[in-house]
């Protein structure tokens, strides 16, 4: 056979084995899609014939406890799957049904849920054939009584991408939208024992809703106020009644960034000033503020931190600094434009060169590293379900892969999301869909994780639609903000 021959041969053969592979993925791709379509819609759930909202998770091999209820904070990646697919309906009877269970009374006891809480979840009741009401846990039920702040802060989230959706104000400038908005806006920005513009608040008030460490100024609920915020100041109607609250919400968004871009911002640079700083330093204008020791650096940090990229803190307060990497916060903070563009590269480069320890197996960790030991004894209190590299504790978690999408799909790095995407896809499939991952790898099921969990089958699913519709990221990014009162501390 002549040279010639032979290579036109082979590079037919070479062609006809990547159209072969090429069909096959955009064939499991379709397969896949349609599964966790149809899942989804199987995990709604109805009130007075709307649907409202999707439970938790669909596993009928484990007790449901309260999985069968709608999580505000697990509904979040639903809904903007339902918007960006055009199903605006459920967005609507969800935010309408959950403003109706916000709190707008003042509490008769310090065990009821303060005015502008909005439930951690809730459940269609049927008490009687033909009556059915909303049942709502404002953490009074909840194991450890633990208090879903992030709750009322993704519902003004949702509020705003609902509007940037159906270019729809009316539902938010509605009398009771307002009043739900000025609520919330009231008890995050009301008067505090702090000196500090972060928000201080208990352990588990998150996604993380068990004892890990997280009382005082956790970095979920930092990035996660500062979206909120920003998102509640497009949302209230500008007039005369509100512009002291859009002062004070331009306020606290200028001091907010101030705060963290510079306070819990973490590199190599920053390590090697806080590695050499003075301690017990008194007066306005000192370095070490916050009086962090050079010893509680912890030893593993000196080694991970890599040469390039960096990251925010996960807590920052009094002479404590929390070195754990946390990726919901960062994540998210890049979303909100609560970090610089520099900052918010780095943030990524950061799980670039750490993929092995983030992402591995199953993207991705929700935070790094785990507590073990002494130290897990003491601030899980002995948690059996978050032991070290399990569940929060250094388990790893699907959902978390529509916010990588969007943060790297925001900073131009789709190369990054699309790496994880293709890690996920069929494992969470074949796994059916689990709430999570242990180990160290994230290469086992979590061991008391459920199954077709919602927020796994809607967190793949939206960033796969944020892929292909980018057009849509707006409805969960800000850019860098123009209005917010500038800090001049
Ligand atoms: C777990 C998670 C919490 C979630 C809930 C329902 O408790 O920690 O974030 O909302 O399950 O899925």
């Amino acid at each position: 056979m002549r040279r010639h021959d032979k290579i036109v041969i082979e590079s037919f053969y070479n062609t006809t084995i990547f159209l072969f592979f090429l069909i096959m993925v955009l064939i499991t791709d379709k397969t896949l899609e349609q599964e966790a379509n149809k899942l989804l819609e199987k995990s709604i759930i109805y009130y007075q014939d709307k649907a409202v909202g999707a439970v938790a998770a669909a596993d009928s091999e484990r007790e449901a406890l309260n999985y069968d209820q709608c999580f505000i904070r697990d509904f979040i990646p639903a809904a903007l799957v339902f918007l960006i697919q055009g199903k605006t309906d459920i967005v609507y009877n969800f935010l309408t049904a959950t403003v109706g269970l916000q709190k707008q009374k003042r509490r008769i006891d310090c065990y009821q849920p303060p005015t502008g809480l909005m439930p951690a979840s809730f459940k269609v009741e049927s008490p009687a054939e033909g009556t059915q009401y909303l049942h709502a846990d404002f953490g009074d039920k909840a194991i450890g009584r633990v208090t879903p702040i992030d709750s009322c802060l993704w519902w003004i989230i949702l509020l705003r991408a609902y509007v940037k959706a159906t270019r729809d104000r009316d539902l938010a400038h509605s009398k009771s939208f307002q009043e739900a908005l000025i609520f919330i806006l009231n008890i995050c920005l009301g008067p505090q024992f702090e000196m500090t513009p972060t928000l201080l608040v208990p352990d588990g008030a998150c996604m993380i809703d068990r004892p890990m460490g997280l009382s005082g100024h956790p970095l979920e609920i930092q990035s996660l106020f500062y979206m909120a915020l920003r998102a509640a100041r497009e949302m209230l109607i500008k007039n005369d009644q509100n512009k002291s609250l859009i002062n004070d919400i331009n306020s606290r968004l200028g001091s907010l960034n101030y705060h963290l871009r510079g306070y819990y911002w973490l590199d190599l640079k920053q390590l090697n000033e806080i590695h050499r700083y003075q301690a017990e330093q008194f007066g306005e204008s000192v370095v070490n503020k916050f009086n962090i020791y050079p010893e509680s650096i912890p030893h593993w940090l000196t080694e991970w931190m890599p040469d390039r990229g960096g990251y925010l803190a996960g807590n920052l307060g009094p002479g404590k600094m929390d070195f754990r990497f946390f990726t919901l916060g960062n994540l998210t903070a890049i979303m909100g434009s609560l970090t610089t563009e520099k900052q918010s590269e780095d943030i990524l480069t950061l799980i670039e060169n750490r993929w092995s320890d983030l992402v591995c197996k199953m993207p991705m960790k929700l935070c790094y590293p785990a507590i073990e030991g002494l130290t897990w004894r003491i601030i899980t209190g002995c948690d059996p379900k978050n032991t070290p590299w399990s569940y929060h504790n250094g388990g790893s978690w699907p959902v978390l892969l529509w916010m990588m999408m969007a943060a790297c799909q925001k900073m131009g790095r789709e190369d990054l999301a699309d790496r994880a995407m293709a890690i996920a896809e069929i494992r969470l499939m074949n796994d059916q869909w689990p709430e999570y991952y242990d180990g160290i790898n994230g290469r086992l099921i979590g061991k008391s994780s459920r199954k077709f969990q919602t927020w796994t089958i809607a967190g793949w699913l939206l960033a796969k639609l944020l892929r292909d519709n980018p057009d849509c990221l707006d409805y969960v990014c800000f850019e860098e903000d123009t209005e917010a009162i500038a800090c001049t501390i």
